[in-house]
């Protein structure tokens, strides 16, 4: 059978790579075919390399526009027929037009309970804004800033006096159990969308419930 082809994008250390090649790739009919990323110095290639993924390097510099690269990572995934796009610390915004290429079919983890602390450190931000929890978000990605439906959510307390390496490595587990779940709960088609009224944001349900139970 077919096996369900998912396509990774990293821009640096990879450790949620590592966890989804070591949970999901070449497990329960899942592959990671290929892992893009936009800078050489990613250590997530490497990683890719290690478990015989093929990598491809996108950097903006080596392209006209943005839009260009884009277009050419877009090609890049599309040869390798993937039905999942997975940003798995990308850290640059794609162009409306990727986007739009895999809607529906791109998802992305981030370090905070969204709709709070969308864009870049938000770990930092949570501890400088002094909440109490925060957590990690698993999410479909639309032309927003983190803002596209959410999949799954885990909250983490903080505690009073946040230590940030050791907020960090709880935030990193967390990663590294969502990630590979939501690709899971996608490949066996767990999700479906409620759309609210027109202009409203969609509303994911997971059939069966996240893990399987009624
Ligand atoms: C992860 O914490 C991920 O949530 C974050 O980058 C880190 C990448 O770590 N992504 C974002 O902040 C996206 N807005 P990794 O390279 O070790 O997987």
């Amino acid at each position: 059978m077919r096996p369900f082809r998912v396509g990774v994008l990293v821009s640096g250390s990879g450790t949620n790579l590592q966890a989804v090649l070591d949970s999901v790739h070449r497990e329960e009919g899942i592959e990671v075919v290929c892992v893009a990323a936009n800078r050489a110095e990613a250590e997530g290639l490497a990683r890719a390399e290690t478990a015989g993924v093929e990598t491809a390097v996108f950097p903006v510099a080596e392209h006209a526009t943005r839009t260009a690269r884009d277009e050419a990572l877009a090609e890049f995934l599309t040869a390798h027929e993937v039905d999942l796009v997975v940003l798995a610390g990308f850290m640059e915004l794609l162009s409306p037009g990727f986007v739009g290429r895999f809607e529906g079919r791109m998802i992305n983890v981030h370090p905070s309970l969204l709709p709070a602390f969308p864009g870049v450190r938000a770990i930092e931000q949570a501890i400088e804004y002094g909440v109490r929890v925060t957590g990690v978000t698993v999410h479909f990605v639309d032309e927003g800033v983190d803002t596209g439906s959410i999949l799954l959510q885990e909250a983490i307390e903080l505690p009073y006096a946040p230590d940030i390496e050791r907020v960090e490595q709880t935030i990193h587990a967390a990663e590294h159990r969502l990630l590979p779940e939501a690709i899971r709960l996608i490949a066996r088609g767990a999700l479906r969308e409620e759309r609210g009224e027109a202009g409203k944001r969609r509303r994911i349900v997971i059939e069966g419930g996240r893990h399987g139970e009624h």
